[in-house]
């Protein structure tokens, strides 16, 4: 384990520093002190770690004030579960310091009851045995492995297994972590753990709110196997616990969920995997999930204009340009680009690339000087003159004046 540790292209030398100097401060309130999680998994994995999970027998907010007092930062304290997230100072970086504890599910998917505890108790509190490891980090027992479920040995088997068969009745956020894990690490849930997804859990899943299940989908389509993901959680029918209107997802779209950076529109992968994944749904099944995942105004705004375009599609296809831009002016761009990803339609690429940019040299000012009267006419012209450059009838600003005097000249 220290070999491990101590491999910069595993774990940072600063962080190593950082964990010593949380060990000392620990060390100093009497406290054994041990990280925990997905840390030791990856880097027992080989792979770079990314959060820090430490865990101390006694006071994690004690803890944290002290890290504070000797080294700066900030805290944010949570007194339900005697947790704290130390800032560090100068930096977007954050421990996250937990209290060990034990849990009590006294009601399925809602959240535990804790009482402090050792750590052997808090490791059996979590999701699956490749999580619930340990590595101590105070005095002498620093780099000591702790592995009371056999998790290192799940790790060799590639598999994922929970700790008791109620866990997912526990917690059914565990099932799509589950499945985070089987596609991001190619490993495969044992026959318990598969088991452990039944109509039961399913149920209880059923119940779960709509921000905490969209939660779940959002850190799915960050993974970089998200469309295999995805599909597993429509295979398993997880999905169908959801809604029943959620469709399967089509793994080849997964490629589109990488954004071409030469198109200057924001990136957002999680919009376009909902983009994707919903697409061909009606209008009414768009907003009932929405409704159900707790979709912001936004992101509903988005998938419904992705759905709404595709099924307009065969209508715009060998209209003028000047069409396409009326069509496509109020639709997120974003909207847009899925469409175009999976239709392939040449004239949604050249409305994003082109279209949306042309402007007539004529302005409203303009118009003014020339003495037109306030009125929706401005609007009207300015609109005629710009359909006049998209669709090829103006290719000069001559050209441009000429229509403009015409305009002007007629009633409307
Ligand atoms: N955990 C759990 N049950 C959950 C969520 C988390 O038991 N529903 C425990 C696991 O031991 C997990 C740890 O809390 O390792 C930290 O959770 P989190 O940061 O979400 O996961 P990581 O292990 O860091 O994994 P990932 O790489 O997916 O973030």
């Amino acid at each position: 384990m220290l070999r491990l540790l101590r491999d910069p292209n595993l774990l940072p030398p600063e962080k190593l520093t950082l964990l010593s100097n949380i060990a000392a401060q620990a060390q100093t309130l009497s406290m054994p002190c041990y990280v925990v999680g997905g840390f030791v998994r990856d880097l027992l994995l080989g792979r770079p770690v990314n959060d820090l999970d430490v865990v101390v027998e006694g006071d994690a907010i004690q803890l944290g004030k002290k890290l504070v007092e000797v080294y700066g930062g900030k805290l944010t304290r949570h007194f339900k579960f005697n947790t704290a997230i130390w800032h560090l100072p100068d930096s977007t970086d954050f421990v996250d310091l937990i209290t060990a504890r034990k849990e009590i599910y006294e009601k399925p998917g809602a959240l535990p009851t804790v009482t402090p505890a050792t750590i052997d108790d808090d490791l059996r509190r979590r999701d699956f045995t490749i999580n619930a490891m340990a590595l101590r980090l105070d005095g002498e027992g620093f780099g000591e492995l702790l592995d009371p479920l056999e998790g290192q040995t799940d790790l060799g088997r590639e598999v994922i297994r929970v700790l008791h068969p109620q866990s997912f009745m526990d917690d059914p956020t565990r099932i799509f972590r589950a499945i985070r894990y089987e596609e991001r690490y190619d490993f495969a849930m044992d026959v318990q753990t598969l088991d452990a997804i039944n109509p039961e859990s399913l149920k209880v899943l059923h119940s779960l709110s709509g921000e905490r299940l969209r939660h779940e989908l959002d850190l799915i389509l960050d993974e970089e196997d998200a469309a295999e993901m995805v599909l597993r959680v429509v295979n398993l029918g997880v999905a169908e616990a959801i809604h029943p209107k959620i469709p399967t997802f089509h793994a080849e779209d997964g490629d589109y969920l990488e954004m071409d950076v030469r198109l200057d529109i924001p990136a957002d992968r999680r919009t376009m995997g909902y983009m994707l994944w919903f697409m061909d749904l009606y209008e009414d099944e768009v907003f009932s999930i929405a409704n159900r995942l707790e979709f912001s105004n936004e992101l509903t705004l988005s998938v419904w204009a992705a759905a709404q375009l595709k099924k307009s599609l065969p209508y715009l296809v060998e209209s003028q340009p000047s069409v396409w831009t009326y069509a496509l002016e109020k639709l997120p761009l974003l909207s847009i680009y899925a469409v175009y990803l999976i239709s392939r339609e040449n004239a949604l690429l050249d409305y994003i690339s082109l279209w949306r940019h042309v402007k007539p040299y004529t302005t409203g000012d303009d118009l003014k000087s020339r003495g037109l009267l306030p009125g929706p006419r401005y609007g009207e012209i300015l609109e005629q003159l710009r359909a006049a450059w998209l669709d090829g009838v103006l290719t000069t600003k001559a050209e441009e004046d000429a229509l403009l005097v015409k305009l002007l000249g007629s009633p409307n």
